[in-house]
Parts: structure tokens; sequence; C-alpha cells
């Protein structure tokens, strides 16, 4: 199998030949001296230095969730829930719980919005039930509101019995009016966000394996991949991919595009999408810098803004995701009669046509003065994602410093909380 693969055949041309090794290597080195400065970089030797004995609880504890559970509910925002949804769609598609052979898995707590909230507890009033709560800080309004009307419809159903269901994952400290010292009160299972892992950061950690270990992954597989990807990636050099691809988006915002475009032939990358636009928005975003990520999942989006992309404005490239093989063959059937003209295509598989748009859709971009980046990887499985992200995550710390921002805060989150915590009168405040 191929690890994974970055390619800009297709933006050479646009890329400035200004941009030298020394400051790529300054970047990368100055990234390698972030834990002596203090900075929650542990993300970056997670995929070795784990702990061992908590992930064997996870596991302990998703085989709990799946035996009891016709329904798993994941309550986080943001950096809390984003990893675990976009690699449970990564792996099983969009149609996830269609499937019979793991919980349906939903997840809340990532807006306030009163009619979706009601429809799912609906929902789930019959259903047998098991709710994971993750919140780094413990005092998030949007999950913490959230768990507040799940904890009380666990109560109603199964009294004492629902703390066998309730599962908290959040930092190690005890702190008044916090998630941890709730679930301490209440005897809930608990799991940890480390401290040296930032929210974005923490899809590898707790944050995101017990969710993805619910829907029947292999979570070693994963941690597989992202260890070779550590490896792969450890040193600096002008070879290494991580480095390359933070040097080529950086050169073509230097170049004058303010939009990365993610975009992919697969709906399956929808959320990893969305995974993305947090990491690379709130790590990058600040000081009036950086590329806004954005993403778009095609053919869907060719017809919606593919005119755009290929005629409007030039201020964007684009970053292809690509899979090299599906994980089902569906062959395009003959129809003798030919009554659609499609017999051109019998007996071809859907996904070599769906390979052809992207070749094709690449060229036309390309063609039209879009420069366009490829990240490939072989196929959507669990060693897959895990190289996907230690591959992103080191390259937008590495693309951060760059551009001279610190990639692990997040101060302009900040902002709107303390507004609203304002408006809806929270003591303090
Ligand atoms: O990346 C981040 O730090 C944020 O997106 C957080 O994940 C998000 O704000 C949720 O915070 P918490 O986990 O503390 O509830």
């Amino acid at each position: 199998m191929m690890p994974l693969r970055f390619d800009n055949r297709f933006s050479k041309e646009y890329l400035p030949p200004s941009f030298d090794s020394d400051r790529a290597r300054a970047a990368f080195l100055r990234l390698k001296a972030a834990k002596e400065e203090g900075l929650p970089v542990d993300w970056m030797t997670l995929p070795k230095d784990y702990d061992k004995e908590e992930f064997s609880r996870i596991l302990d504890a998703a085989q709990r969730i799946r035996a009891q559970s016709e329904v798993f509910v994941v309550i986080g925002i943001g950096g809390s829930y984003l990893g675990a949804r976009a690699a449970i769609e990564f792996l099983y598609g969009q149609e996830h719980n269609l499937s019979k052979d793991a919980p349906q898995i939903f997840f809340a707590g990532n807006s306030l919005d009163p009619d979706e909230s009601a429809a799912l507890l609906d929902y789930c009033r019959d259903k047998e039930v098991s709710i994971n709560v993750i919140s780094k800080s413990g005092t998030t309004t949007e999950p913490a509101v959230a768990f507040r009307l799940w904890r009380k419809l666990l109560e109603e159903k199964y009294g004492e019995a629902a703390k066998e269901r309730i599962f908290v994952t959040t930092d190690q400290r005890v702190r008044p009016g916090t998630l941890r010292e709730l679930a301490e009160q209440k005897g809930y299972e608990c799991f940890v966000v480390p401290d040296g892992i930032g929210g974005r950061y923490s899809v590898l950690s707790a944050v995101g394996l017990l969710p993805i270990a619910v829907s029947g992954a292999d979570i070693s597989a994963m941690m597989h991949g992202a260890r070779d990807a550590m490896e792969r990636y450890r040193d600096f050099s002008m070879e290494n991919d991580c480095v390359r691809y933070a040097m080529a988006r950086t050169a073509l915002y230097e170049s004058g595009k303010s939009v990365e475009l993610f975009a992919s032939f697969h709906p399956r990358m929808q959320l990893f999408g969305e995974w993305l636009k947090q990491l690379f928005g709130e790590s990058e975003g600040k000081e009036h810098k950086a590329l806004y990520p954005a993403s778009v999942v095609y053919s869907t989006d060719l017809h919606s803004m593919g005119q755009y992309v290929q005629e409007g404005a030039r201020v964007f490239f684009e970053t292809m995701l690509e899979i090299g093989a599906p994980n089902t063959e569906l062959l395009i059937p003959d129809d003798p009669k030919n009554t659609d003209g499609l017999n051109f295509l019998s007996g071809k598989t859907l996904g070599y046509v769906n390979d052809k748009a992207q070749e094709a859709t690449i060229a036309a971009h390309a063609a039209g003065n879009a420069p366009v980046l490829e990240v490939r990887i072989d196929k959507a499985d669990e060693y897959g994602f895990g190289e996907l992200v230690y591959f992103f995550e080191l390259s937008v710390a590495i693309s951060g410093y760059l551009i001279d921002v610190n990639p692990f805060d997040q101060p302009g989150v900040e902002f709107y909380k303390r507004n609203m915590f304002k408006l809806l009168g929270k003591p303090g405040y």
C-alpha cells in the first residue's frame, strides 16, 4: 500500500521562486521547540505516547455501549465533536446510521436550536440510549445545556442506572462548576482530554477515539496510520510532504490567493472538510491574516459552485482530497436498447467514472487559472484516516509559523462567548 502523497503538479507555475528553504526550516524548528515554550503540542507525539491504559478502557467502554445501545449521542462542539464525526463519515459514509452493525450515532450540543434538540430527544425517548459528553473546558454553554437535557432524559428512563450510560470526556482538573466536578459527584466513567492537546488537535485522543470505537472502527489501525505519518514527517527536509504542502499554500497566499478550497469527489469527506475548516481557520485566522478555508464536495457542488470555481474571481486555489480506490465496486449495467445512450459506460465501475470526473475537473480548473494541490490516500480506511489527520495537523502548525501566528490558541472564539454570557446574565459577566 502506498503512503499518503502530496502533489503540486497543477500549481508549480504559481509558486513564486522567492520561497526559500531557510524560512521553511525556521518554521519547522520553531514548531519542534514549541514544547519547551509550554505550547500544547503533545498531539505531535500522541500516536506513540498515548495512555495505553485509557486506550483499553476506551475499547472496553465502546463494547459496553455497543451492546447496550440502539442510539449513541455524542455531545460536544468544535474540536470536541468534528473529528469523531469526520472519522465516522469517512469510514462508513454519510448513511452510516442505516447500518445494523452499530448503534445509530448522532451529534448534539453543537447548536442551540430548540427544534433540532427536541427532535433528537423525542426520537430517543423509547430507544436504548448511551451518551458521551465531551468538553475540554467543561464549561462551554452549548454542550453543557445539551447535557442537562440529555441527563434528564436518561435519569427519567433509567433512574440510578443512567450512570452506566453516561460517559464523560473532559480535562483532568476538578474545578467548581465544571463537567469534571459533576462527573465525579455522579460517578460517571471519565476519559481525559490531555492538557497538552487543544480541541482541534484532539481527534486521536479519547475525544475522538471513544465515539469512533463505538462505530465499530479499528482505532488501533487509526493510531498506526498516524504513527507511520509521524515517523515519515519527523525531520525537516524539502522532500517532507508536510513542509512542501505548507510552503505551497503559504506561497499561494503570499502571491495573492485568499481562499483555500478543500475539494473531494467523495461525500464521505464532507465532514472531514468541516474538520479541516476548523483546524485551519482556528489555527491561522488571527492578526487579520491567513487563507480562508472553504470546502466543497463534487460532483454535487460542481452543479452549484462549479461555475464560480471555473470562471469566478481568481482568489482561491483548490486542495483536492483524493482516495485511490473505493471500498465497493458498483458495475454500470448494460442496456441492450441503449435508450439512455449510456452504453459507452456499460461494464465500467462507478468508481472509474468518478475518477474520470475528478481528472477532468482538475484539468479544467488548472486550465482556468485555479491552481490545484493534491493530497491522496489509497483507501478510506482507519489507517488512511490516521495518516490524513497527522498530515494536516503537522502541516497547519508549520504553516501557522510560516505566516508568524501562534497556531495553538483561539482568542477570537472567546469573544462571542463573553458577549453571550453577558446577555444571558451569567454571574460575573
Ligand atoms: O479547538 C478548540 O479549542 C475549540 O473549537 C473547542 O474544541 C470548542 O470551543 C469546544 O470547547 P470545549 O471542548 O472546551 O467545550
